[in-house]
């Protein structure tokens, strides 16, 4: 088969857009050259020429000799805009915009089918692992029991920072954003949300369902403190950020982001620093473990390379699993195992959302309790926590049999 070649306008030049410039350099064989690059900021030093950039989106946009756009700004607003004009005009798209991929799915499905156009974004989703082209290409519609894993390369490093180097939070978010590895808003890592609309794209190409971002409950790690820590050195656990999705007995899907103590029975207790790690279990084959960098310039322009490769020899994401859904209902009838840390003043009036207790501690500021939970009840004290519980933190252990899900809640 031979190889399209390409005609390259690229949005961004910041982190993964010149680690793409650096990398499309190194590969010569690929038929592909960016023609033109659009950024913003028009008083910035660049690491190249000024006659390679614009500032004006359409002269990119209504160029007919450019074929392929590749989205790579820090703006999720704007990259759609962007996206789907590109889209509109005919142009195959690559983009690394996870909050765009995950708040405008449906949309971006529809432009694709109308336009008769891909858009692919391996590098949105855990940056230099394959996962997407391996949950699409691999993995038939009724194989696949559960997905879980860290997605979040920075927050990912600032847990291995704080837990195994004593960094405080605020050195170690600042290691990961001088490292490129954060995003231009760190709530958006911290809080949970980039993992969040990670899970949202693992879900379509996982299971085939489509949610939105306000379905699925997130937890991020701005809260844990030091209790926690002390609690996870004491028993040998690892805190990690934990995105998971997976049938329950009752067929129904349940997702969500949250923290989780880890052992070194678990695979994901090896995936440390910048690296994101995912498990998927099927019927028949058991599990797969994925591994690979989750951030940083070189990776995840190597996600954008691989995609732009792809496309010049005319592959597109076929949604199968969207088209063959199985009317699958996302529930929060589940029961999570949780370890729920409070203030001292609390630790009556929380016990009545448990369904049980295993242990109940207080001393004279603080304490916790250990026991099952549903998910709802999860949420619902999540959504009363105005700080004055302070962090919230749960460790989830998935009980193989039963489908029991063990889960920490620090509060
Ligand atoms: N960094 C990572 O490790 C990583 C990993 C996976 C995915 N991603 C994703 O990759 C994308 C880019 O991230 P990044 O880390 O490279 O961001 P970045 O270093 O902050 O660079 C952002 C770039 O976007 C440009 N830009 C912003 N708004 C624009 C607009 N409206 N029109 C044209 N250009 C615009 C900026 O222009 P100026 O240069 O003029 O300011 C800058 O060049 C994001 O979607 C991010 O989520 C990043």
């Amino acid at each position: 088969m031979s190889r399209k070649k390409l005609n390259i306008g690229l949005f961004g030049f910041g982190c993964v857009g010149f680690g793409l410039y650096e990398v499309l350099d190194k590969t010569p064989g690929l038929k592909a050259n960016i023609k033109n690059i659009c950024v913003k900021d028009k008083n910035k030093a660049r690491e190249i020429g000024a006659e390679n950039f614009t500032f004006d989106k359409n002269d990119i946009l209504n160029d007919d000799d450019i074929n392929v756009v590749v989205e790579l700004i820090d703006d999720a607003d704007a990259a759609f805009e962007i996206v789907s004009a590109a889209l509109k005009k005919g142009k195959a798209v690559v983009s690394a915009n996870k909050k765009m991929v995950a708040e405008h799915f449906t949309e971006l499905l529809e432009l694709q089918r109308e336009y008769n156009v891909p858009l692919l974004y391996e590098a949105a989703c855990c940056a230099s692992m394959p996962i997407i082209r391996n949950l699409e290409e691999y993995y038939d519609n009724d194989l696949l029991e559960s997905i879980e894993g860290i997605v979040n390369g920075s927050t990912n490093y600032i847990l291995t920072k704080t837990f195994a180097e004593n960094l405080s939070y605020e050195e170690a978010l600042k290691q990961a954003q001088d490292k490129g590895f954060a995003e231009s808003n760190p709530i958006l890592d911290t809080g949970g949300f980039d993992a969040k609309y990670k899970l949202l794209i693992l879900l379509a190409h996982s299971f085939g369902y489509i949610a939105n971002p306000t379905d699925i409950f997130n937890i991020g790690i701005d809260n844990i403190g030091g209790l926690e820590l002390k609690y996870a050195r004491e028993k040998g656990l690892k805190i990690k950020l934990v995105a998971q999705a997976f049938k329950g007995a009752n067929g129904n899907l349940s997702a969500f982001v949250i923290p989780k103590f880890v052992g070194n029975e678990d695979r994901l207790f090896t995936v440390d620093d910048v690296f994101n790690g995912i498990i998927t279990k099927t019927s028949f084959a058991d599990t797969h473990f994925f591994v690979g960098r989750g951030a940083g310039a070189h990776p995840t322009a190597s996600a954008v390379l691989s995609d732009i490769s792809a496309l010049s020899y005319d592959y597109r994401y076929e949604y199968k699993k969207i088209y063959q859904q199985e009317d699958l209902v996302l529930s929060n009838q589940v029961s999570l195992k949780v370890f729920l840390r409070h203030t001292k003043e609390e630790a009556e009036s929380l016990k009545e959302y448990f369904d049980t207790i295993e242990e109940s501690y207080v001393n004279n500021e603080s304490g916790y309790i250990t026991g099952n939970i549903s998910l709802e009840n999860l949420k619902t004290l999540q959504s009363q926590n105005k700080g004055e519980r302070s962090f919230i933190l749960l460790n989830i252990e998935k009980e193989k049999e039963t489908a029991v899900h063990e889960s920490l809640i620090l509060a």
